[in-house]
């Protein structure tokens, strides 16, 4: 019988999860099939019991990537301590949680810039979930330090309070945004995830002037080059898009579902 896979949502209309997989599965001839589901909050508990007939496994995107969480039967120690699941691979009933977000965009970063995450120090703009999810896979990847820049300071130490929790070693530093100390040339990796540069036309403010020309700039915002990293790069650093962050954190699902290898060079054009 065909196997059933897909992503749950609430939204999940605009998703390219569906277009990705579908090519991946029909490269390596698996005989499966990836659909998008709309799940309102109020329904999840009901409708992730039936997703455990019927599904093979599934993304979650948001709002459900938390809310999930007590509904899965073993969540893996990265999701634990990011407190978020964005891949459930279903074992003969028993649901398996995992986070392969902050994968993805460890990868992403590898790939763009041919570097590895071990021992460098990472700055996050922002602490949504996204920021949490990184900067605990960042830390578990082997970075050196990983210090976090908010607008809201307390969320920042919330991020940060999580990652010590799974890597004690890791040094971790609190900035708000708006009073960034005069030297940051510690910096090796920036990472853009606030959500301010969503909207074309807006612009989040931000002092390059004490960072090393050195230091590569990573924004998880996709498909447009942002003010932000049209700043980084007049300040002389090598910069990219989030664009393979979505590409990566989706050949991990594949993998764990699949257990083989993912197509990344179809998984990418199916994106494109
Ligand atoms: P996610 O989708 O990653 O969970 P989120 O929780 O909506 O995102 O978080 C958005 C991020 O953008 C936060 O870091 C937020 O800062 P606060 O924690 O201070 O709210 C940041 N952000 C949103 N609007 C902003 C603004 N106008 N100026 C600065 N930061 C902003």
């Amino acid at each position: 019988m065909s196997r059933r896979y897909g992503i749950i949502g609430w939204p999940v209309e605009h998703s390219l999860s569906p277009a990705m997989h579908n090519a991946a599965f029909a490269a390596l001839k698996i005989d499966a099939c990836y659909d998008r589901y709309p799940v309102s909050p109020d329904d999840l508990p009901e409708q992730v019991s039936v997703f455990r007939e019927s599904l093979s496994g599934w993304n979650v995107t948001v709002p459900h990537k938390q809310a999930i969480i007590p509904l899965i039967d073993v969540v893996d120690p990265v999701a634990e301590a990011a407190h978020s699941v964005n891949t459930v691979v279903n074992r003969d009933g028993l649901l398996y949680g995992y986070s392969t977000d902050g994968y993805g965009l460890q990868l992403a970063v590898e790939e763009a810039f041919g570097i590895d995450i071990k021992g460098k120090h990472v700055l996050f703009v922002g602490a949504g979930g996204a920021v949490q999810a990184a900067a605990v896979q960042f830390a578990e990847a082997g970075a050196l330090a990983i210090s976090v820049v908010n607008r809201t300071v307390e969320k920042a130490e919330a991020v940060v309070a999580r990652v010590s929790k799974i890597a004690p070693d890791v040094e971790v530093k609190v900035f708000p945004l708006n009073d960034l100390p005069a030297d940051m040339s510690s910096i090796d990796i920036i990472i853009q995830g606030t959500s301010v540069e969503l909207k074309e036309g807006r612009e989040l403010s931000f002092d390059f002037s004490g960072f090393k020309r050195e230091c590569v700039c990573m924004d998880m915002i996709y498909n447009r080059k942002t003010p932000f990293l049209n700043k980084a790069g007049k300040h002389g650093m090598r910069i990219a898009g989030g664009e393979d962050m979505l590409l990566y954190q989706g050949a991990k699902s594949f993998e764990l579902w699949t257990e083989q290898n993912a197509p990344v060079a179809v998984m990418r054009q199916a994106l494109t």
